[in-house]
């Protein structure tokens, strides 16, 4: 992965950070809204969609952290990707995935997401999106 890429990545997540809960509100409404079928996947209650997007965000902060160190993060993203058989998730979820997570972002850092930012935010999930879903189908 180009250094630029992870730099651009990196840079955008701090701004998100601060604001960490708001966007895990803001991806599953677009996910959900993407694909109805996906909310059944997800527990109901609301304490534990809390607890869930939190572990999301802050799975997310450690894989872009990670980015500088692709050799260990991998490992990581395979067990993740088995685990999220378990949960019922096929390899055509991690597009859906994909397509809230760039609509979080571009609602959360309005102009600052740039059309650089945005092809890096894409690059980096489709990298991480491929290594689960080979490891996983
Ligand atoms: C880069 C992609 C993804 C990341 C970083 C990620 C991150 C996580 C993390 C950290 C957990 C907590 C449980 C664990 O560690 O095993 C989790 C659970 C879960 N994820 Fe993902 N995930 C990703 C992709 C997806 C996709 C594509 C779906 C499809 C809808 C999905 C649905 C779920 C579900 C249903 C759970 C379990 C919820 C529960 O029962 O508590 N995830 N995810």
């Amino acid at each position: 992965m180009e250094a630029k890429t992870v730099t651009l990545v990196q840079e955008s997540f701090e701004k998100v950070k601060p604001i960490a809960p708001q966007a895990a509100e803001i991806f599953y409404a677009k996910l959900f809204e993407l694909d109805p079928k996906l909310k059944p996947l997800f527990p109901s209650s609301d304490d534990a969609m809390k607890s869930q997007g939190n572990k999301l965000m802050t799975m997310l902060a450690a894989a872009v952290a990670g980015l500088s160190n692709l050799d260990a993060l991998v490992p990581v993203l395979k067990g993740l990707a088995k685990r999220h058989v378990d949960y019922n998730v096929e390899a055509s979820h991690y597009d859906t995935v994909g397509a809230a997570l760039l609509g979080t972002l571009e609602a959360g850092l309005g102009d600052e997401f740039t059309p650089e930012v945005k092809t890096a935010w894409a690059d980096v999930y489709g990298v991480m999106s491929n290594v689960m879903i080979e490891a996983a189908y």
